[in-house]
């Protein structure tokens, strides 16, 4: 059998190959595999730390493509990806989530008749400012397995003319991760004393709450981003924060000369975390304040009140089942949805169906029936 290739390029992305490798490693007969950096995220804080920890394997290509315009990422993750597609003549290609490199990679593989395999697909905001929004629905038209995490996917998939054939309800490969490196996690007391934080820190007892910030709509415009900072300052006075500091972020505050407000706000700045020490910070905090897709989703499985400071959710489930609360960015929805939490009045949310840790090996299994029916129609005895 021809290798699945395995597309990989920024964090999220890491994070939910993991456990498909493994997968498609112990199913038995194996699924040979290649596995293909973009190298969207690069450097030890996003990749090298992150391929560590979740026992990535290393990267057979790595495309290192780097950072530039949405244009420039996706044409050059095309123009280097499309050679492989000779060199290895995969069977099929696998690609996660909605970043750049996924959709980049699945054009390429369309154009060359290569079937793709799309995990986690179907996800709609309805919000085609979002670059993921595109992402999704045009990497969704050009796969021929697609792989879901909740039914309201599968609503949207068949709303787009998508054949219900094609579809398979498999569950969550990012709680998979969660569930096979919970019990590995490091201790948040370690994690925040490592970055110079007082350990007083962790005696409040309100506890503490975790800040990610880095969609383009919260960081990537002034106005937005000092809004945000001052919103969060007003919540750090009510409990202490940690804020890991993703890149784009980190240089948004530097541009707009947001550096002294940050300062001033009684918050923790961290570098962005491995994926260990993420987990453990999660797990022990009282609420999470994020514009992630993969934190509300996490926080679900983990029973942490999530506060999303977006308008909408690609990701439904966690609001209706989960411990997520759309917030949007008024400061006054924030700071009553912060006092509800710290007043014990948070959602305490259920997990959802096939969120239980098992779907990279639903999705290999199927996997491998889908690629032997496929062979067997196109060379038939
Ligand atoms: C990307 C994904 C987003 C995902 C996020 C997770 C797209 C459209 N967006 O957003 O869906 O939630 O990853 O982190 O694919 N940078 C570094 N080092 C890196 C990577 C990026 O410094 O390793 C900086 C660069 O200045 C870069 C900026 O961050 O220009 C944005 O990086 P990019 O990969 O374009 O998008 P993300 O914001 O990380």
């Amino acid at each position: 059998m021809n290798p699945v290739m395995c597309v990989v390029g920024a964090r999220p992305n890491f994070i939910k190959m993991a456990p498909l490798l493994r997968a498609m490693a112990s199913h038995r007969p194996a699924l040979p595999t290649v596995l293909v950096h973009t190298g969207q995220h690069y450097g030890n804080g996003m990749s090298d730390q992150l391929f560590e920890t979740l026992a990535l394997r290393e990267p057979d290509v790595n495309l290192q493509v780097g950072s530039g315009s949405h244009a420039l990422q996706t044409a050059e993750v095309m123009r280097r990806f499309d050679p492989l597609i000779d060199s290895y003549k995969p069977s099929c290609l696998t690609v996660v989530g909605d970043v750049n490199s996924t959709l980049a990679c699945a054009l390429v593989a369309a154009k060359r008749g290569v079937p793709i395999a799309h995990v986690e697909s179907g996800l709609r905001s309805r919000d085609r400012t979002m670059p993921e929004e595109i992402n999704r629905i045009l990497t969704d038209q050009v796969s021929d397995r697609l792989y879901t995490t909740e039914r309201a996917a599968i609503t949207n998939l068949l709303r787009e003319g998508i054949s219900q054939k094609r579809i398979v309800f498999a569950g969550n490969v990012m709680i998979d991760s969660v569930a096979h490196s919970l019990s590995r996690a490091c201790s948040a007391l370690e994690t925040l004393n490592k970055h110079g934080v007082e350990a007083s820190f962790l005696d409040d007892p309100q506890g503490y709450g975790v800040v990610t910030l880095h969609r383009p709509s919260n960081v990537d415009d002034a106005t937005a981003l000092r809004h945000c900072l001052g919103v969060l300052g007003e919540v750090a006075a009510r409990i202490p924060l940690v804020f890991i500091m993703h890149p784009r972020t980190q240089e948004s505050i530097t541009r707009f000369a947001l550096e002294p407000l940050l300062a001033a706000m009684p918050v923790a700045v961290l570098p962005p975390q491995g994926y260990l020490e993420m987990l453990g910070l999660l797990a022990r905090a009282r609420m999470v304040l994020t514009d992630s897709g993969g934190l509300q989703e996490e926080t679900t499985i983990l029973g942490v009140p999530c506060l999303t400071l977006r308008e909408n959710t690609e990701r439904p489930i966690t609001v209706e089942q989960g411990t997520n609360t759309l917030v949007g960015s008024d400061r006054d929805a924030i700071l009553k949805a912060v006092d509800a939490v710290l007043r014990g009045r948070s959602k305490r949310g259920r997990i959802p169906e096939l969120w239980d840790g098992h779907a990279a090996e639903r999705i290999a299994a199927d996997m491998y029936h889908w690629l032997h029916t496929q062979s067997r129609e196109s060379h038939p005895s």
